[in-house]
């Protein structure tokens, strides 16, 4: 198994351009279920759930290829509506499928998404929104049996804005004749990302990225071009990473409104910033400082997949800063390695209280997910001496070749088997 070797210490300079966003292109291609044509994806990052994604694609009976950052998808043979246990424990996320295969076959198998390391998962709001617009769902051992023969425009609610469950109705509703409201819907920018490219392929959607999303239904969408917007949790760990190592930094690609939470804490914890409209520059020369509670929450709150990444910039700074956790019930597994690097955090339930202590010290520590290993990272950075970051699968779900972006920037990094 390769890991990461980082020795901290060297401040990072110059400027990234970061790639798509994770969490936009995964619900656009399955979006691409819904058109009986191909549709041409650009700023598509080559990411292993992405890569998964098209493979599910292609066993459904789609054209999947990718040629550098754009790929095509010609869902004109869709024919298989059910995804296999393999492929779902695979990648959890593959639940968004469940919409668009409703929508355009009318029928769709896929085994429960089990829970994954930020604790269970589940899927009722999701379900409940789908059984709303008129799918019959059997759940049975462990798969569910999903009918939508007589699907239908109406309003429903959501009790949590759950983001999955937003993009799974609204590709459910495309399915849909008549007019579906869905209220308490989450406005996560990727919601309004995919809200465009179902627009682009003929949908009449609007309200995204505010609480009610509309959808008129039941017309067929035709082929879409589309550019995937840049990945704002990816642009957050460059910047924390400047942050901890210190030195300037530009990141483009990205819209800085998208991150407006975390770019006020850098701010506030002794960072320079300036933005552009799809730009910005961080420039921190000096250990960063304990700032106002970070509480995460739905957009535009602070968002859950940047907790891990900043708390592990500020446990090297000086300092204390509280975090709570209110999104997902498990999301402090990083905390153990961090304190391995000599982080001094003290949790109860969803809270953790960070004390900077000045500077890390290099160790040999585990990713334990997506974000938590590249929190694992961004604490070496700044740390004194060399650490090893092992279990580089997860990193490798949410980043594309974050060592040679890094070393670009100045980083003493490089993965050794
Ligand atoms: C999406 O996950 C993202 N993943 C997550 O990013 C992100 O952390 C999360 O949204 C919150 O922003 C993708 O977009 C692929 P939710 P999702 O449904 O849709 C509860 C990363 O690191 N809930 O908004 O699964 C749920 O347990 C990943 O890139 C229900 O109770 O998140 C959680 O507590 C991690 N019932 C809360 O809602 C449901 O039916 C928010 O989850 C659905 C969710």
């Amino acid at each position: 198994m390769s890991c990461y070797e980082i020795t901290g210490g060297c401040p990072l300079s110059g400027s990234l351009a970061v790639h798509g966003a994770k969490n936009s292109v995964l619900p656009i291609l399955a979006a691409c279920l819904l058109v009986p044509g191909q549709c041409v994806l650009h700023n598509v990052p080559n990411l292993s759930d992405v890569s998964a994604t098209l493979d599910i694609l292609r066993l459904l009976g789609c054209r999947a290829d990718r040629e550098g950052d754009t790929v095509t998808v010609d869902a004109s043979a869709l024919s298989r509506s059910d995804i296999p246990e393999h492929l779902m424990r695979e990648m959890r996320s593959s639940v968004i499928f469940l919409g668009a295969l409703l929508a355009r076959l009318g029928r769709a198998e896929l085994s429960y998404p089990g829970g994954c390391e930020l604790g269970p998962r589940p899927i009722d709001l999701h379900l409940s929104a789908l059984r709303a617009l008129g799918a019959a769902i059997l759940e049975e051992q462990g798969a569910l049996v999903c009918e939508g023969g007589r699907l239908q425009g109406r309003e429903l609610c959501l009790s949590i804005p759950s983001v999955g469950a937003t993009e799974n109705a609204m590709l459910a509703a495309c399915g849909c004749p008549g007019l579906t409201t869905i209220i308490g819907a989450a406005q996560e920018p990727e919601i309004v990302d995919l809200q465009e490219f179902l627009r682009a392929a003929g949908v009449q959607v609007s309200g995204a990225g505010t609480p009610a999303v509309f959808v008129r239904g039941g017309t067929p969408l035709r082929p879409a071009e589309y550019r995937v917007m840049g990945d704002r949790i990816a642009a957050a760990t460059y910047l924390c990473g400047a942050a901890a190592a210190t030195g300037e930094v530009e990141i483009t690609g990205v819209n800085p409104d998208t991150l407006t939470a975390v770019l006020v804490c850098l701010e506030e914890a002794g960072c320079t910033l300036h933005t552009g409209p799809d730009r910005m520059v961080l420039a921190c020369s000096a250990p960063l400082k304990g700032i106002a509670p970070v509480r995460t929450a739905p957009y535009p709150g602070f968002p859950t997949d940047a907790q891990a990444i900043l708390m592990a910039a500020l446990a090297g700074g000086e300092g204390a800063t509280l975090f709570v956790e209110n999104i997902f019930d498990s999301r402090y597994r990083h905390v153990d390695e961090l304190r391995r690097m000599g982080a001094d955090i003290q949790l109860a339930g969803r809270a953790a209280m960070v004390s900077g202590v000045g500077r890390l010290h290099g160790a040999a520590v585990r990713s334990t997910d997506l974000r938590g290993g590249a929190a694992l990272v961004v604490a070496a950075l700044g740390a004194e001496g060399t650490t090893q970051v092992s279990e580089l699968h997860h990193i490798r779900r949410g980043y594309q070749e974050l060592d040679r972006n890094l070393r670009a920037l100045g980083a003493d990094i490089r993965e050794i088997p």
